[in-house]
């Protein structure tokens, strides 16, 4: 039974309903409800003090002049370019990423640079001890830097240290860690997370300070628990990688003070996370002839190309219900992919499996991308590979047709600058010597050529 006043928030979504129940009716999780103190229903306003009044809107017009906010560059220069160009003073970025994936690495670096570039820089860690911090800076050549170390976890004692001393630039990891005691809810609950989160993000707009709050993301992809601490920062960073492979990408997944669409490109080595400043030729093979089922994908990931192999096996199925796997890319776009080269082009896929692999750890969300994966299987099925000189790119429509799509030109022009000569692309596609265009209006077509090996 619900007391007076007692909620129960979900701990996966952040749900809060007034009655206990098994299942939250929120995202239809069982078992996550937990009780919590606060008397206040969400969103009801707290109890005026003294005057029932309110101070009196000021309503500015949209012409006003805005002048852009200041921003502290860290020094990596990735990691500005995502932030939208340095991070903004006062603002709360959250990063996001598996356990183990290089967040405190990523951090740490970024601390230690923009420390010596001047910044005052603090790195709080719930996580592991002032040793094993400094430990790992020492390794990753940051001992020089002026950064201020400590292991706590207690919220009171953090907001107390931060009022004290005036920072540019805190990093807090991670927030799941954090616990405020006046909550009884245990660590890394919503109740204790989002109680954390407000009061960080709170003193960052008092005193100016950028504060960086470290998420761990749960298998399903979302930040731990707390989506509801999301809404409360003004950028979420999505740290990501494959395991076995050393590249990581930074992705802006939400931006108050820049675009979204930016990606950062590291490499994780002995001595932490080095920049890569021109990914466009990191995620080919450059090694050996392509063999039949790859195809090179002209892309665009933020605001640069970058050229990717995708490689496809489609190979008889030795059971009833054929397999397909795929990494890197989505595996609702590579059914419909499926679906349109059986309905429109005559391929069977059947009795077969099928595995789709995008080379070097990349994840691909570009619709742009279906032409090349479509190529790549259409390359296995027939046995049949592209021209080692080929890129291809274009999106797929349900009714077989290929659509043009977004920047042709600048995907050509990298195609070309790595010694690509060729592109398989949508019938619009232009491009000037030594790039020729093999321009296909539909799909039917585009396989048609790979199978005949026509690319005149
Ligand atoms: P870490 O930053 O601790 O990950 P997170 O904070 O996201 O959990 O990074 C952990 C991994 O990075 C670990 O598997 C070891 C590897 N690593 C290197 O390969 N080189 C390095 O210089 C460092 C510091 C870590
Ligand atoms: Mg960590």
């Amino acid at each position: 039974m619900a007391r007076d006043g007692a909620v129960y928030a979900c701990q996966s979504c952040g749900a809060v309903q007034t009655k206990w129940s098994g299942q939250c009716s929120g995202c239809g999780a069982w078992n996550t409800l937990v009780e919590e103190a606060q008397a206040r229903p969400p969103g009801a306003l707290a109890p005026a003090r003294g005057a029932a009044k309110g101070r009196g809107l000021n309503f500015e017009g949209l012409e006003d002049e805005t002048p852009a906010p200041p921003r502290i560059s860290t020094g990596v220069d990735e990691f500005d370019r995502v932030c939208g160009g340095g991070v903004v003073p006062g603002s709360a970025i959250l990063l996001g990423g598996d356990p183990g994936v290089g967040k405190s690495t990523l951090l740490m670096q970024v601390a230690a640079h923009a420390a010596r570039k001047g910044a005052a820089c603090a790195y709080i860690s719930g996580e592991e001890a002032v040793e094993q911090v400094r430990g790992r800076a020492q390794r990753m050549g940051l001992a020089d830097a002026p950064v201020k170390l400590a292991a706590e976890t207690s919220l009171r004692t953090i907001l107390d240290g931060l009022k004290r001393e005036r920072f540019d630039l805190v990093v807090i990891d991670s927030i799941q860690t954090m616990w405020s005691d006046a909550h009884e809810a245990g660590p890394g609950s919503v109740t204790q997370v989002r109680a954390a989160a407000g009061e960080l993000v709170r003193l960052a707009k008092k005193q100016g300070v950028a504060i960086i709050l470290v998420g761990h993301v749960t298998k399903e992809g979302t930040i731990a628990g707390p989506r509801v601490i999301e809404h409360m920062v003004d950028a979420v960073l999505a740290f990501e990688g494959e395991r076995g492979y050393p590249f990581r990408i930074l992705r802006g997944a939400k931006n108050r003070f820049g675009a979204t669409d930016e990606i950062g490109v590291f490499e994780m080595g002995d001595a932490g996370l080095s920049e890569v400043r021109n990914p466009s030729a990191l995620f080919l093979n450059t090694s050996g002839e392509r063999a039949a089922g790859a195809a090179v994908f002209a892309g665009i990931e933020g605001s640069r190309p970058v050229l990717v192999e995708f490689q496809a096996l489609v190979a008889p199925s030795a059971y009833g219900t054929p397999r397909r796997a795929v990494v890197g890319w989505d595996s609702g776009r590579l059914a419909m992919v499926l679906a349109v080269l059986e309905a429109r082009c005559g391929l069977g896929f059947g009795d077969r499996d099928v595995y789709l692999n995008v080379a070097g750890g990349l994840r691909i969300s570009e619709p742009a991308a279906d032409l090349a994966a479509a190529a790549a299987l259409a390359s296995s099925a027939l046995d049949q590979a592209l021209p080692q000189d080929c890129v291809v790119f274009g999106e797929i429509s349900l009714s077989g047709e290929v659509r043009p799509v977004s920047r042709m030109d600048a995907r050509l022009k990298e195609a070309a600058k790595l010694g690509f000569r060729r592109a398989l692309a949508p019938g619009d596609a232009d491009a000037a010597p030594p790039m020729t265009v093999t321009g296909v209006g539909r799909l039917a077509d585009a396989i048609r050529r790979i199978g005949d090996g026509d690319w005149n």
